[in-house]
């Protein structure tokens, strides 16, 4: 394909490090549908003829079905699947093969394919992410009301509903689903007849292209569409910052499901056992959705340092802009179904929650609103009497609400048999019905809006 000013072959460690192929054959549905684009335009405007271009057409179609059928063979001497395709396509149909390449390079080919198989990738993980937070909701719909400790420091803090909690995810999740979006968006200009890097003398249409392949446009900077890679990273920054999101869930996961927490029990169908004690049922899927986070960053980080550097346009080095991008994908689309199963399975153990949230003298700041609200002491001082309430109890082995009158007067006249109506779990979470508080009717409030948005009901 490029031999004529060669006088030797490549060295078999040559044609090791140039292939592209055993990695690029994932690209060849829109290897095809680029160059069935292009042939379909060359014709158009003459560049080729009508029957040129129906022949290359139809030996196009007919490798789609073999490649289909069989998968895509890998030869190493063949480099990518560009030259795979285009070797078959003269196997196929003969000399009129070798018109299909006018006015295009292989540098504007598999920019184009790879872009589109990029927004392939977020459209799926698009409808991943919107089961995940559909899940969620449905979750967090059941446990609107169900009372649990919300920690800060992972020490009590307050105690905020189930469902709140889930909802905290569903909100992480809409950021994620934006910033695929944003990157689609970006993302959708077609570099499709932007040839080496410098355009074409061939009076191409390039707005034809670009609209064949779903692109709103073609790229503007011929320069620019053959080196730029910013879709990709969009994407694996977009993988990485949803695989933390998913990441932190899988950490939250794993502590409550062990003994001491006995928060939730995660499903039998998401966990494994031990070969040595009968007794386990150890996290693995959420325990490897944390690990795959890390790699998710790591192909990210991969592709960054890749193009940090590299002068326009294209150099060799970007084709390892693919093995980052595969790789990041297939691990984010596991942990996001893996996900989406244990949200869907993991039984709560609400009864332990409430408990957990009733330790801890999780009711403190409300015993100090209390004083603020009823007996108009200064926060800062009904924050200090609300410590000395606190040690108390804990001297004495008492929840807060089940300290005396006395010992709570004693501490402070202010206080009256009132203050036992804001000490229980369900008045503090119900007296926190500012916007995105965790009071119940605010929840639920805001899953009637997830629900719209989603279109669930
Ligand atoms: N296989 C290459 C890649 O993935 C495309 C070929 C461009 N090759 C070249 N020598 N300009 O980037």
């Amino acid at each position: 394909m490029w031999g004529g000013r060669f006088a030797e072959g490549p060295a078999a460690i040559m044609r090791e490090i140039n292939a592209s192929i055993p990695f690029d054959k994932r690209l060849w549905r829109q290897d095809i549908a680029g160059s069935k684009a292009h042939v379909a335009m060359l014709g158009k405007q003459g560049i080729v003829s009508a029957a040129d271009a129906e022949t290359i057409t139809g030996g196009l179609t007919t490798i789609e079905g073999e490649y289909a059928e069989k998968g895509v063979p890998v030869d190493l001497a063949l480099e990518d699947i560009h030259m795979v395709t285009e070797t078959r396509l003269a196997e196929l149909i003969g000399p009129a093969a070798g018109r299909l390449h006018t006015a295009r390079s292989r540098n504007d080919q598999v920019a184009t394919d790879f872009k589109l198989w990029v927004r392939d990738a977020i459209d799926s993980v698009e409808a991943g992410l919107k089961a995940l937070q559909t899940a969620l909701v449905t979750r967090a719909g059941e446990h609107a009301a169900s009372v649990m400790p919300g920690f800060t420091h992972l020490q009590v803090a307050q105690p905020v509903t189930l469902g709140h909690h889930l909802m905290a995810y569903y909100e992480m999740i809409g950021r994620d689903r934006s910033r695929f979006a944003d990157a689609r968006a970006r993302l959708n200009r077609c570099p499709l007849g932007s040839a080496a890097l410098a355009g074409t003398g061939f009076p191409i249409d390039r707005a034809m292209t670009a609209a064949a392949l779903g692109f709103d446009a073609p790229t503007d900077n011929s320069l620019d569409s053959v080196s730029d890679r910013d879709f990709a990273l969009d994407y694996l920054m977009a993988a990485t910052q949803a695989s933390l999101h998913l990441s932190r869930l899988a950490e939250e996961f794993i502590i409550w499901a062990s003994q001491p927490y006995a928060f939730v029990s995660l499903p039998d169908s998401y966990s494994t056992g031990s070969s040595i004690m009968p007794q386990k049922r150890n996290p693995d899927a959420a325990e490897l959705v944390r690990g795959h986070s890390g790699r998710i960053a790591g192909c990210m980080m991969a592709l960054t340092m890749t193009m940090k550097g590299l002068p326009l346009a294209y150099s060799k080095d970007m084709q390892d802009d693919k093995p980052p991008v595969f790789e990041a994908h297939d691990l984010l689309a596991l942990s996001i179904a893996a996900m989406t199963g244990m949200v869907e399975k993991v039984t709560f153990n609400a009864p332990r929650l409430r408990q957990a949230a009733e330790a801890g003298f999780s009711t403190a700041t409300d015993l100090a609103d209390w004083l603020v609200r009823v007996a108009d002491v200064p926060f800062r001082e009904a924050h200090h009497i609300t410590g000395t309430a606190v040690k108390l109890a804990e001297r004495e082995g008492l929840a807060l609400d089940k300290l005396p009158i006395e010992a709570l007067k004693a501490i402070d006249a202010r206080i009256d048999d009132r203050v036992y109506d804001a000490l229980s779990v369900d008045a503090s979470v119900a007296s926190r019905r500012s916007h995105g508080g965790t009071a119940p009717d605010q929840v639920r409030a805001r899953i009637a809006e997830a629900k719209a948005a989603l279109g669930i009901d």
